[in-house]
């Protein structure tokens, strides 16, 4: 997909992979529409694309909100007359186990996650469907091989992958293209955001990749049309061919660090 002049709907925008994304996908030529709780950044980023205006909005909302979703996509097709592509890149991580987790984390990582993806979907697709359009989803590479105490994460992510497979086939007849992109750590805020158990705090990421780099990537994705892309495959492929290994490696790095009983 050549991404010039196309109208680009990006969850996630405020912060990290989204707003980078944005970023580079304004600078090839597409339109942006911005879309996160936080409606200063949105407008700060919006402002930063194009002080002048029409070629980026904030379209502040919930992901996890189907009527804010709503009107946050009217918005936008209101706007640029059009909705080309949509990207789910908002996204909220939880560090703790599952034993233990509170059922209102749970419900936020999942409502965000998972919700916020099919509710984005469902508002986007009469567009998409005009258009002939695509969607890209942000998952990760904790989707082919959980970690412990990023499990439930991991477990969002898994159905994230799933929900990719199926509505790329499920959508072909419409000719919507599904990009699934498993991204590495990355060098973000998300640690900052991740939720978590009280006293088990998430490390912070040390060894991520620059922004920039997996926002490249994803455009290259984009424009490649590529079906999936999975960054930093080692733990999936050890995952099939050593499990046992693989478990005990992350049993040693993270239960004997983490565990707090
Ligand atoms: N960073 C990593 O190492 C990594 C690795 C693999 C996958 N990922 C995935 O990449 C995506 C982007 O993460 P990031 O690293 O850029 O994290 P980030 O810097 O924390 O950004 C997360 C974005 O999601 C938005 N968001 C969270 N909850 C939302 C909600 N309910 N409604 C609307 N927007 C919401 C946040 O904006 P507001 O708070 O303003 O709403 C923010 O813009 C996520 O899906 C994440 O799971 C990240």
């Amino acid at each position: 997909m050549d991404v010039r002049e196309r109208v680009v709907l990006i969850t996630g925008a405020s912060s990290g992979i989204g707003r980078e994304l944005a970023r580079q996908l304004a600078g090839r030529g597409a339109r942006v529409a911005l879309l996160a709780r936080t409606a200063d950044r949105l407008r700060a980023l919006a402002a930063e694309i194009d002080p002048t205006g029409p070629r980026a909005i904030a379209v502040p909302a919930d992901v996890a909100d189907r009527a804010a979703v709503d009107a946050a996509v009217s918005a936008t097709v209101s706007h640029f007359g059009r909705l080309d592509c949509l990207v789910n890149a908002a996204g909220v991580g939880y560090f703790g186990e599952v034993a233990r987790m509170p059922m209102d984390a749970f419900d936020r990582v999942v409502k965000t996650n998972v919700y916020g993806v099919v509710n984005c979907v469902q508002a986007a697709l009469p567009h998409l469907r005009e258009r002939r359009g695509m969607i890209v989803n942000v998952s990760s590479g904790l989707a082919k091989r959980a970690l412990p105490f990023l499990t439930a994460y991991a477990g969002t992510k898994s159905m994230l992958n799933g929900l990719s497979d199926g509505m790329r086939l499920e959508l072909r007849r419409h000719r919507i293209h599904v990009l699934n992109y498993c991204a590495p750590e990355t060098d973000t805020e998300m640690a900052a955001h991740t939720l978590h158990e009280p006293g088990a705090e998430m490390p912070p990421v040390r060894r991520g990749r620059p922004v920039g780099r997996v926002a490249a990537r994803i455009v290259r994705a984009m424009e490649a049309e590529r079906r999936e892309v999975v960054e930093d495959p080692m733990f999936a492929i050890m995952g099939v061919l050593a499990p046992r290994l693989l478990d005990s490696i992350f049993y040693r790095v993270m239960v004997k660090r983490y565990a707090r009983d």
